[in-house]
């Protein structure tokens, strides 16, 4: 079999005859490690600089019949140094956008993913939606506010992304599962879980009422649980792996806003142990779970500290971060986002702090 050296035009078959040629001729591990050589790989093929040209269609379809994607493409790009000099301007490498989406597409493309992002319709859960639809999953944009997260939803769309708008009180058990049901009706299990909303009530430790205290327990910690554990049956059932992302905060590990905030605190904290058992327990399916720990973030959420409490300490502001300002919840977004992509596929169970310093100061 010989492949043309124009393989940018040639389809996704002929790839797939690639891989058969591969497999027949005991190839397999080659193309898997040696993928950023291309004339170590398929020489025999008389294709020595067909590789690096190969789509990004015809690369997935490789990857897909190859059947490991975490190895498969380690190294390789349509983009060979070792084989060119690169283009230089005053003595410095230069690296178009094209060349680096290209080697990123591999880390961060979740095409054909479906993602649900609890809390989506604003803040953190919207950038992280917005983020995961521009690299291609589906997201399932889940809110209390039904009517905000169709809003949201639409604006993910105008921008090219594809996103479903849907209702649910994570409070609420019998409203998660019927979540998920619908999730996986209409859009097969999910493969990525982003657990964003939480109450973000405030009180008093001696004002605080039962109410309140189980609020934002059944909230912000069992409906991480409960969601989580729903997410995690349909990835068992689709048998693919997945990605859990736990949104947590600093206040699980160091007060932020003393005196209001100790249930909150208590319930990011415990969703910190959720991220280490789920780790554990499921991580022979391949199935990641991280928690991200926000700093302070400049979003409408964030902001709702009345001055009317008697705070006993210092609220996380710029003043306490070595970085001198708050956090965009893009910034955040941006690390969730690495955390349900192949790019951290050895990463599972850990506690991320993205926090402009604070933990330091
Ligand atoms: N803003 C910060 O400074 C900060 C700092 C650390 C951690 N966090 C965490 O980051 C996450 C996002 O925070 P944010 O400030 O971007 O968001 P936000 O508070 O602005 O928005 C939260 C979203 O969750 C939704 N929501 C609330 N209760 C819900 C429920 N029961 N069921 C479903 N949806 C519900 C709300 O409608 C809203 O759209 C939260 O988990 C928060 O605790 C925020």
């Amino acid at each position: 079999m010989k492949l043309q050296p124009n393989a940018g035009e040639l389809g996704v078959p002929l790839a797939k005859l690639a891989v058969d040629w591969c497999l027949l001729n005991k190839k397999v591990s080659t193309v898997i490690l040696g993928a950023s050589r291309p004339s170590q790989i398929i020489g025999n093929v008389k294709a020595l600089d067909v590789l690096p040209k190969l789509t990004f269609e015809i690369r997935m379809a490789i990857n897909d019949a190859v059947g490991d994607y975490s190895q498969s493409w380690i190294g390789n790009s349509p983009c060979h140094y070792e084989d060119k000099t690169p283009p230089q301007h005053e003595g410095k490498n230069m690296t178009t956008d094209a060349q680096i989406g290209a080697r990123l597409a591999p880390l961060f493309n979740l095409t054909g993913k479906t993602a649900v992002v609890t809390g989506a319709a604003q803040g953190l859960g919207f950038d992280t939606s917005d983020l995961l639809a521009g690299l291609g999953a589906h997201v399932v944009m889940a809110d209390l506010n039904l009517e905000a997260a169709k809003q949201a939803a639409a604006e993910v769309h105008t921008k090219g992304g594809s996103a479903t708008p849907m209702q649910v009180d994570i409070g609420s058990l019998d409203s998660i599962q019927a979540l998920f049901h619908e999730v996986t009706a209409n859009l097969g299990e999910a493969d990525i879980l982003i657990n964003s909303a939480a109450d973000r009530s405030k009180a008093e430790t001696f004002e605080m009422t039962e109410a309140q205290w189980d609020r934002m327990l059944d909230v912000t910690l069992r409906g991480t649980f409960y969601c989580s554990r729903e997410a995690i049956r349909g990835m068992q059932a689709k048998g693919q792996g997945g990605a859990i992302v736990n949104i947590s905060s600093v206040g699980a590990v160091r007060t932020t806003i003393w005196g209001i905030n100790v249930h909150y605190d208590a319930a990011k904290a415990g969703i910190d142990s959720l991220t280490r058992s789920f780790a554990g327990e499921y991580g022979a399916g391949n199935i990641r779970v991280n928690s991200i720990l926000p700093g302070g973030m400049a979003s409408k959420g964030g902001a709702n500290i009345s001055s009317s409490y008697n705070i006993r300490g210092p609220i996380m502001g710029p003043g306490r971060v070595p970085l001198g300002r708050m956090g965009s919840t893009m910034e955040i977004a941006q690390a969730v986002v690495f955390l349900a992509s192949p790019a951290s596929s050895y990463i599972t169970g850990q506690i991320i702090a993205v926090d402009g310093g604070f933990f330091v100061s």
